[in-house]
């Protein structure tokens, strides 16, 4: 079910999709002060350049998602990695291998188990590291969020229940409850950049909540209604970006 949704334009993902959230990724390792000696997982990794980035830095990496499709880009970006797919709910790694875990977007309040099995797998003092969408419908950049929207009244609502943990103080709850002394919240940058309308629209098409936009009215209207809402944003000798607000957590390991 998860492949299906985030894996079938895995390579599509993986260049157009992902490489966006590179500012994100660079700012947390560098706030976590990710480098060599560290033993770092990335949970819900997608295709990887997180684990890639975290790599260059010196860590040693391992990571996990439920999509194989998009294990297969992670794993071939880095051979060297322990990268596997799986289930985040239940780690296939000895307790207290990990210094550090990271999940970018991987992590929903509809997810609880997942951060048991982090905590399990972290070391004593170990830390979690996890970014979540804040408030998204005010941020400049929504409108690149709108094809979401074109899912289902029962899937959109869906969306915005698994989100809830953005909300101030429902983070600090969460990792307390399970486990965490919560360090720090803190805003994370997070844009999203496209060359054009076309690129813009197959992008989105690459993601899974596109996914049940898609199912509900279809591709080719997806990506014509993608292209018309992303006409009206061009700038001239200037990329499609927008901002969305974004918020991290990092929580220390009882
Ligand atoms: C919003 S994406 C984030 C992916 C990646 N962290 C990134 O920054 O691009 C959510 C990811 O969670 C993965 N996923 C969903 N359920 C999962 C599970 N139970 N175990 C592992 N991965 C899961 C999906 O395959 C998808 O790659």
């Amino acid at each position: 079910m998860v492949d299906e949704g985030w894996g079938r334009r895995a390579a599509d993902f993986a260049t157009l999709s992902e490489p966006s959230n590179c500012r994100e990724y660079v700012f947390m390792h560098e706030r976590l002060g990710i480098g060599s000696g560290d033993r770092l997982l990335d949970a819900a990794c997608g295709s990887g350049l997180a684990l890639e980035l975290a790599a260059i830095r010196g860590a040693t990496c391992a990571g996990i998602d439920a999509s194989h499709r998009l294990i297969a880009i992670a794993q071939d970006r880095s051979p060297a990695s322990d990268i596997r797919v799986g289930d985040m709910n239940d780690l296939p790694w000895n307790d207290g291998a990990f210094d550090v875990v990271t999940s970018f977007r991987g992590i929903w309040g509809t997810t609880p188990d997942a951060v048991n099995s982090i905590g399990r797998v972290l070391a004593p003092g170990g830390r979690f590291a996890m970014t979540v969408w804040g408030n998204v419908g005010k941020s400049p950049g929504a409108w690149m969020f709108q094809p979401f929207q074109w899912a289902t009244e029962e899937q959109v609502e869906n969306q915005a229940n698994m989100v809830s943990l953005g909300r101030p103080g429902v983070g600090e709850a969460f990792l307390d409850d399970h486990g965490f002394d919560p360090e720090e919240r803190f805003e994370v940058p997070f844009f999203l950049e496209y060359a054009d309308p076309e690129s813009y629209a197959r992008g989105m098409a690459s993601t899974g909540p596109a996914y049940e936009a898609i199912q509900s009215i279809g591709p080719d209207k997806f990506h014509a209604d993608a292209v018309a809402l992303a006409n009206d944003h061009v700038r001239s000798g200037l990329p499609l970006r927008g901002q969305i607000q974004l918020f991290g957590y990092v929580g220390v390991k009882r």
